[in-house]
């Protein structure tokens, strides 16, 4: 049910992953999958296009949109939501500065690094401060510490951004430790900011808690999620933000027209369309992502004994310790010697020299020679 695409597919389809890297480079940075588009995906969007449904999205909460979500999360999370508590949004990235904008204190933001990079600047861009709370990811279980948060927010922020499952490290938070954050947050009367854009794409062995799905949440928290990241449809720009009561929807749903990036209609279509029919799908990528997994731990032993590798709980891309080679910036050292891009370390975490984020979506060759590559670079 996977089809890997061939080069000429991923670069004509991917432009910003395959199109915008020297064709005599693999790259293996952007989260995008080097796989087709599921059928039903596809279908459902050129047939909305051949019927002409090419203009305004219907401006509503809930909805078709609503209840498509809400059903794959009864299905795959066994979570209830209600669903007129689901807001489209244009993208995760807009969604995540809408809450910030409309639901959060003009306080500071306490952001999880490493953290994904473009929300590295997302509490400054709604005109807030980021405090750091700085995680070892190099530590087996590297959980969020309870500890500094409460001192963060001690000190006057106000909002938590949560990213889980996490990009970069491929943590899968458990409930245990979602509960110890949902008490630290009471505890302040602060909120929190959930990007679950990666729930989907859990692998065996971890199971995805929303932390809306934790007691206690409803009133001080949003998940912001998405199909884009597991159907390979970010292009698409449809998200949803989920809310826990009918007054924080009320609060997002009323800003003025001119606040609001609107979703796209085919965006609305393509999502419904995989929360409804791509569980097959779904699986099968699951299935995938879990094989290549396992090869890339065995390549790494093989071609890389020294690389340390986070187990990946969630999410397609590997968080790598490359320090042993002894280099400070060994993703750039793999794509010029190499000719193999991959996500450098310190564009999540300005500490983290040495690291590479290593995105694993594509075929076993693929995968294979991108390890080799990188043998190959930093051995030379
Ligand atoms: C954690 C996280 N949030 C958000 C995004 C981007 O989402 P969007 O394109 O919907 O803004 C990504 C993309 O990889 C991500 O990893």
């Amino acid at each position: 049910m996977i089809r890997d695409l061939t080069d000429e597919e991923a670069r004509a389809a991917l432009v910003l992953k395959w199109g915008m890297t020297d064709p005599d480079v693999l790259p293996a940075w952007v989260a995008e999958m080097d796989y087709a588009v599921a059928d039903v995906v596809t279908e459902a969007v050129v047939d909305a296009v051949r019927a002409g449904r090419t203009g305004y999205p219907a401006f509503e909460f809930g909805g078709e949109l609503g209840q498509a979500y809400a059903d794959w999360a009864g299905r795959h999370l066994d979570q209830s939501v209600d669903p007129d508590h689901v807001v489209p949004v244009v993208d995760v990235t807009a969604g995540m500065r809408l809450a910030l904008d409309v639901l959060c204190e003009d306080a500071p933001v306490v952001m999880p690094i490493p953290a994904y990079s473009p929300q590295l600047e997302i509490a400054q861009v709604t005109g807030r401060r980021r405090v750091n709370l700085v995680v070892d990811v190099d530590d087996e279980r590297s959980g969020i510490d309870l500890d500094s948060l409460d001192r963060h927010f001690a000190a006057g922020a106000r909002t938590l951004i949560l990213t889980q499952p996490h990009n970069p490290w491929g943590r899968v938070f458990t409930r245990p430790e979602l509960e110890g954050i949902r008490d630290v947050v009471a505890l302040h009367g602060a909120r929190v900011v959930s990007d679950e854009i990666w729930a989907p794409l859990v692998l065996p062995g971890a199971e995805h808690t929303s932390y809306l799905a934790v007691d206690g949440t409803a009133q001080h928290a949003v998940a912001l999620v998405a199909a884009s990241k597991a159907f390979n449809i970010a292009g698409l720009k449809c998200a949803q933000i989920v809310t826990g009561d009918d007054e924080t929807r009320d609060r997002l749903f009323a800003v003025p027209m001119a606040r609001n990036d609107s979703w796209s209609t085919i965006g609305v279509v393509a999502a419904i369309a995989a929360y409804d029919q791509g569980d097959p799908w779904l699986k099968a990528l699951l299935q995938r992502l879990d094989e290549q997994r396992t090869l890339l731990a065995e390549l790494l032993a093989a071609e890389l004994p020294e690389a340390r590798m986070r187990r990946v709980e969630g999410t397609y891309l590997a968080w790598i310790d490359l320090r042993a080679y002894g280099h400070r910036n060994p993703a750039r050292v793999c794509l010029e010697r190499g000719l193999v891009r991959l996500s450098a370390g310190h564009e999540f975490h300005p500490g983290a020299a040495g690291h590479v984020r290593l995105n694993f979506a594509t075929s076993p060759e693929r995968l294979r020679e991108i390890v080799h590559r990188m043998a190959t670079a930093l051995a030379a």
